[in-house]
């Protein structure tokens, strides 16, 4: 194995093409449109849709793209970029890239080994891990499919007070480091591909390996879910999210857990500095890949404006859209700390398990390591908004 924990990632590009020398092309498909295509064929037409689709016209996820676009780098020369270290570091610990997993439910719609394979790529890289509330894996076996490596548990935030307080002891129990709190998903957003096929996993009982592995959760049902799955369905539709909640509620959720929280969601300049008067520890830029509100803000349009409303005060990071090392920069310029990659690991699992996920990592951070060093930067903390210009400015 020639990519350990000690190589660069930049050097995933030379095995590509020390391979292709011996006759061997990539299997998995080395552009993200045809990496999609690749996973489509493998995945049943409902299972592509769920993680394909956005709400309602989808033009959300076209503004998350579009706003990249609008950003151009200005690669600098001469500057010595050959010793190279893309750590950062959030809160107290060190990352070994600017790059975490996005929790992504329900996995098990697209690979039979779910969640325990992204855990398993992502713990042979070093890279965090931010397991999904609704995956199809208790986060107790995912723990357990690497003990050592690092993890997040991201929080749908449940309606019980008990079953809140539960999650998140098991989740500090797990060795989880932090929780992500989801603030844009009080209720599905209106999927017009799911809603076509009728499709949701939820109500099959998919992606809810958490409540159903819960003594709180099971303890308020009338039988065991193994047992009476509908009803066990019908307790989670009524406890997976209370849209009353407001910031202050936060009070009471900083009682139940001594791990960081992290809130993700954040797009308004307001709402950054209202996750801060109620002391989170970090802020998580995104629209959830467009899966919720449709026409809203592309997420790195809202990134600088939240940047400036927070200053330095606290971690941010960023998703929705990130799909080359281009945008990785791109969002560490503009104020990020680290991004969160998301739809292009899932069709790495759903194409090839595992070694998918893995390989997809591999080269998203290849691909950032090599774009940052031939932009003049050798580190992202050396990142800053004059790193770019925007499209079609007068000057830089
Ligand atoms: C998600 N996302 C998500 N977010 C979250 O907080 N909890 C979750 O369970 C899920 N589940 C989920 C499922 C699928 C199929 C997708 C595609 C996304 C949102 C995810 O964390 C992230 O915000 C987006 O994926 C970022 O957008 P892109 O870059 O993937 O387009």
């Amino acid at each position: 194995m020639l990519e350990g924990m000690s190589e660069p990632f930049s050097k995933h590009q030379d095995t590509i093409y020390l391979e292709g020398l011996q006759g061997r092309r990539p299997e998995l498909a080395m552009a993200y449109d045809q990496l999609k295509e690749q996973a489509r064929k493998k995945l049943r037409p409902s299972a592509y849709d769920y993680v394909a689709g956005g709400a309602g016209s989808e033009d959300t996820m076209q503004a998350n793209l579009e706003a990249f676009r609008r950003w151009r780098i200005v690669p600098r020369m001469m500057r010595n970029v050959e010793e190279r270290d893309l750590s950062v570091k959030l809160l107290e610990a060190t990352h070994r890239a600017p790059l975490l997993l996005a929790p992504i439910g329900v996995q098990g719609l697209l690979h039979d080994e779910a969640e325990r394979a992204t855990a398993r790529a992502a713990a042979s890289l070093g890279l965090t891990y931010i397991l999904s509330t609704a995956a199809s894996t208790s986060m107790e076996e995912v723990a357990a499919q690497a003990p050592q490596a690092p993890r997040w548990f991201q929080l749908y935030w449940p309606r019980d007070p008990e079953l809140t307080e539960s999650f998140l002891k098991r989740a500090e129990e797990s060795g989880f480091a932090a929780v992500v709190v989801t603030l844009d998903t009080r209720y599905l957003g209106y999927r017009v591909r799911d809603l076509s096929r009728g499709f949701n996993p939820f109500l099959k009982g998919e992606g809810l390996a958490n409540y159903f592995s819960d003594p709180v959760f099971r303890a308020a049902l009338p039988a065991p879910p193994e047992e009476d799955p509908e009803s066990a369905v019908r307790h989670f539709l009524a406890q997976f999210s209370d849209p009353s909640m407001i910031w202050d509620d936060f009070k009471t959720l900083r009682e139940l857990t001594s791990l960081p929280i992290f809130v993700k969601g954040v797009l308004h300049p307001e709402d950054a500095h209202a996750a801060l008067d109620v002391g989170v520890d970090g802020l998580v830029v995104s629209n959830h890949g467009g899966r919720q509100v449709d026409g809203s803000v592309g997420a790195l349009e809202a990134l600088p404006k939240v940047r400036a409303a927070v200053g330095d005060s606290l971690p941010i990071l960023f998703d929705s859209g990130i799909r080359s090392g281009a945008d990785m920069l791109k969002a560490l310029a503009l104020g990020a700390d680290a991004v969160l990659l998301g739809r292009p690991y899932a069709w790495g699992l759903a194409a090839q398990g595992e070694e998918g996920v893995r390989e997809i990592l591999l080269r998203m951070l290849a691909d950032f390591e090599l774009t940052l060093a031939l932009s003049g930067y050798s580190s992202p903390g050396q990142l800053t908004r004059q790193a770019l210009t925007e499209a079609g400015a007068a000057d830089f």
